[in-house]
């Protein structure tokens, strides 16, 4: 038997990058994933229920995980991944921007939180996996908006850790540094001083992994936070 035969996973921001290789890599240890992105189509595929989703309007929260606990019941693995990269100095951001980012990589997790942690509590297991970023705990400039959010997901997986304490559901939090995703399409890194080339980043797989090892940790042991880096080669920028 597959180690997550049976759970329930719910991942966000799947329809591709990490939440699309963190749905595979958990339906490939036997999750049923419920995948909550935007440009889903609704229905369901082989081991994926997806439920299109924009997670930057609370309601449509609301809509999505009460489908989710009313259609499937209370997930046992929830992964807050769906996230927006703003690269931009300070004076160049736009106050619409640092809105929409603030949206979706913290008003967004926190309220699904909110909605499915409650059953997690009653079920008195359950694990929350947040992707956080290096920049939850590095600060990098011309990343104001971005890393805001970033070290605010880290403070909310620091107070879920401690206000579910005792109730039996874990908490993680992984730290991808650069990872290779469509979410570099637009800032064509490969050109850019100073940045990683892509070739050289983590891959979408990589940071699966990382949310495979800490959904199939036995219930007695938690993985607090995981960092996750690329390696750079001396002489690279
Ligand atoms: N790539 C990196 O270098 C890197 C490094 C560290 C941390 N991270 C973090 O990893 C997470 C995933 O990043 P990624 O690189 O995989 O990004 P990506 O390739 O751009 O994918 C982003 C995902 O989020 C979804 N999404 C975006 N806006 C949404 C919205 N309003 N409502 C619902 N879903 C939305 C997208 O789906 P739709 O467009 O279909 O909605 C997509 O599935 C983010 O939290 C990011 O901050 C990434």
């Amino acid at each position: 038997m597959k180690p997550l035969e049976g759970r329930l996973a719910v991942v966000t921001g799947a329809s591709r990058g990490i939440g699309l290789a963190a749905s595979e890599a958990l339906a490939a240890e036997g999750a049923v994933v419920v995948r909550l992105a935007r440009s889903l189509a609704p229905g369901a595929r082989g081991p994926f229920r997806d439920v299109p989703c924009d997670l930057a309007d609370p309601a449509a929260i609301v809509r999505a995980t009460t489908t989710i606990l009313g259609e499937w019941g209370t997930p046992e693995i929830v992964v807050q991944n769906a996230g927006t990269f703003t690269l931009k100095p300070l004076d160049a951001t736009d106050p619409a921007e640092l809105d929409a980012s603030y949206a979706l990589n913290v008003r967004a997790p926190f309220l699904v939180a909110q909605a499915l942690l409650p059953a997690m509590r009653a079920a008195g297991r359950g694990i929350h996996v947040t992707i956080g970023s290096t920049c939850d705990h590095v600060a990098l400039p011309e990343n104001g908006a971005y890393t805001v959010g970033k070290y605010g997901v880290r403070a909310l997986h620091e107070v879920l850790s401690a206000e579910y304490r005792g109730t039996g559901v874990r908490f993680s939090l992984i730290s991808p540094g650069a990872t290779d995703t469509p979410l570099w399409d637009p800032l064509d890194p490969d050109h850019r001083p100073g940045f990683p080339r892509r070739a050289e980043m983590l891959r979408a797989g990589d940071v699966a992994e990382a949310v495979r090892f800490v959904a199939t940790r036995p219930p007695h042991a938690n993985v607090d936070w995981l960092r996750l880096s690329p390696v750079r080669r001396l002489g690279t920028p």
